[in-house]
């Protein structure tokens, strides 16, 4: 038996990753620009054995069915073939957000089995190959390896592809981002969907490539100068641009609900009442705001103007992966 357990926090992306380029190795169109979150996490354990006669996967305590276990099984497969290990596997993961949401749980999630199998497999790689890892698994899981801001380097092969921290001087650490539960129910459209219409469909599809060139560059040089305004313009302007790619899509969709628009004018609304906050949206109605710590009080408050506390849950910036201790039963 070979075991390994590993957490994952989620990230949100600040500047999008929206499209592949190469869908097997998940190689990505863009360059994408996040912040690692410590609010919502999975932990996840895997055991290999000789004994196992299949791959099963349970998450949140369900045995998941034979198309959720499939994709988990083309991710050991390569766990597998890196350490030359042929035996089957016993995946058990706890979400500690919501699944399929629009909240992230596949950056978590991959990047969290992505450190079991390391560790379980003893394959000791270093976080720039965990990062190539998880990215097999899921895009958005590269940047869950590191804490803190984090850029995904298209790169344009399997090992020039992986996430690193932003240099920030620990700037991070004065921010926060509130979340506004809409919805936590599973999304029609997963993000791989998504983005696989918008790129094989989307009019406005160049115009994101030409437009995210350079909200990267921005976004990096906010970072640098600790520049709160420059990051949320452009954080939420690269949102709205991604969500516009979808609706010139064929056929057309949209992520937002009525309830995501009432939050996002609430937060234009906030700021035009002088507190500095920033939304941004991923792929699914839920509405994320970026906003200094200092002023995390206040904004909730505005914000209980229209939602309820239930639905709003404040983040910080979040730690990378971290191996954990399998309690293994005999
Ligand atoms: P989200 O917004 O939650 O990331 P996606 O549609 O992008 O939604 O991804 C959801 C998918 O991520 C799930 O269908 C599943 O394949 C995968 N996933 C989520 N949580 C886990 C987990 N804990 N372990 C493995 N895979 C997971
Ligand atoms: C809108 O990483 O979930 O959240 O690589 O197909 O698994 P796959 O997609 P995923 O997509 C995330 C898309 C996004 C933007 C982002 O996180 O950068």
């Amino acid at each position: 038996m070979y075991n390994g357990k590993a957490r994952a926090y989620t990230n949100i992306a600040l500047i999008k990753y929206w499209g592949k380029k190469d869908k097997e190795l998940i190689l990505p169109m863009n360059n994408s620009l996040s912040l690692t979150l410590d609010a919502f996490y999975t932990e996840t354990s895997v055991s290999f054995s000789k004994a196992y006669t299949e791959d099963t996967f349970s998450l949140d305590g369900v045995l998941q069915d034979e198309k959720a276990t499939a994709k988990i099984s083309h991710f050991l497969d390569l766990a597998r073939k890196k350490a030359g290990l042929p035996y089957f596997a016993h995946v058990e993961s706890q979400n500690f957000v919501p699944t399929a949401a629009g909240l992230a749980s596949s950056a978590s999630g991959l990047a969290a089995l992505a450190g079991a199998c390391n560790e379980a497999l003893q394959l000791g790689l270093s976080d720039k190959e965990l990062s190539q890892l998880a990215r097999r698994g899921s895009g958005s899981a590269c940047r869950s390896i590191f804490g803190g801001f984090v850029e995904w380097e298209k790169g344009y092969s399997d090992t020039t592809s992986y996430a690193q921290v932003v240099p920030s001087n620990h700037w991070e650490d004065e921010l926060a981002m509130i979340f506004i539960l809409i919805n936590d129910q599973q999304k029609d459209v997963s993000s791989r969907d998504g983005m696989e219409r918008t790129v094989a469909t989307s009019d406005f599809y160049d115009g994101w490539l030409d437009a995210v060139a350079r909200d990267i560059q921005t976004a990096k040089q906010a970072i640098a100068n600790k520049d709160f305004q420059a990051l949320g313009e452009v954080t939420e302007a690269n949102g709205l641009k991604m969500h516009a790619t979808t609706l010139a899509a064929t056929p057309p969709f949209t992520y937002w609900s009525p309830d995501s628009l009432k939050a996002m004018n609430k937060v234009r609304q906030i700021r035009q009442n002088g507190l500095a906050c920033y939304f941004t949206m991923d792929a699914g109605p839920n509405v994320k705001v970026l906003c200094q710590k200092k002023d995390v009080a206040s904004i909730l408050t505005a914000l209980q103007e229209e939602f309820t506390e239930e639905q709003l849950t404040c983040a910080y910036a979040g730690q990378g992966l971290k191996s954990l201790e399998m309690e293994v039963s005999k």
